[in-house]
């Protein structure tokens, strides 16, 4: 399986994958890092694992279309199957979610449908909800509402703090997303007519 991987920032759900891979856990290889922002950190490990990188700055999203496009490209040229969106923070438009049709996944540090959107550790944390956690599930023009892959539920524990949920989120992420991709690269997820995952023994 041929993935893309998309980042805006430190990249740590891009480390996960790459370690991932190379302990021969998931069957896949990561043809192209795009970043949103020439300053990622990920970028530098995505170049330490030796796989070809790609930022756009701010100027390039001035039109959103335009990068799309430019994105789009870049993955299908890098022969890309899936596209992996791992802390990526801008908005992806038709013209890359038409390239690759149920074939963008996306991490949320939430349980959705609750708390979308870019401060959901925060918004989780304000609410006092006591259970949180994770969410992989593939992206579609309607934000963070596409079809649910899997998730894994984190408990708000009695005196936590932001930094601690966060963390602990953070860690379920990095074991959560390889999970999803090394099913993925058996051929065991799928999209059903209901338009709910199914995932096969
Ligand atoms: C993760 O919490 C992810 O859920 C969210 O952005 C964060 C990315 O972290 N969408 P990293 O860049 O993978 O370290």
């Amino acid at each position: 399986m041929k993935i893309g991987v998309l980042i805006s920032g430190g990249g740590t759900n891009l480390q996960a994958i790459i370690d991932a891979i190379g302990a021969g856990y998931i069957d896949a290889q990561i043809v192209q890092v795009v970043s949103s922002r020439p300053d990622a950190y990920g970028l530098v490990r995505a170049h330490e694992a030796g796989i070809p990188t790609c930022s756009l700055n701010r100027d390039m999203y001035a039109d959103p279309h335009a990068a799309n496009e430019v994105i789009a490209s870049m993955f299908v040229q890098a022969g890309a199957e899936y596209l992996v969106m791992a802390g990526y923070m801008r908005k992806l438009t038709e013209e890359v979610l038409l390239a690759f049709p149920d074939r963008v996944l996306n991490i949320h540090p939430a349980l959705l449908p609750s708390f979308t959107g870019a401060h959901a550790v925060e918004d989780a944390f304000n609410a006092g909800v006591k259970v949180t956690g994770v969410t992989v599930h593939f992206a579609n023009a309607a934000y963070d509402k596409g079809p649910i892959i899997a998730q894994r539920a984190v408990d708000v524990l009695e005196g936590d703090t932001l930094d601690a949920l966060t963390e602990r989120i953070h860690a379920v992420e990095h074991v959560l997303y390889p999970e999803v991709l090394h099913l993925l690269a058996q051929g065991r997820i799928s999209i059903g007519q209901d338009r709910k995952v199914h995932i096969s023994e």
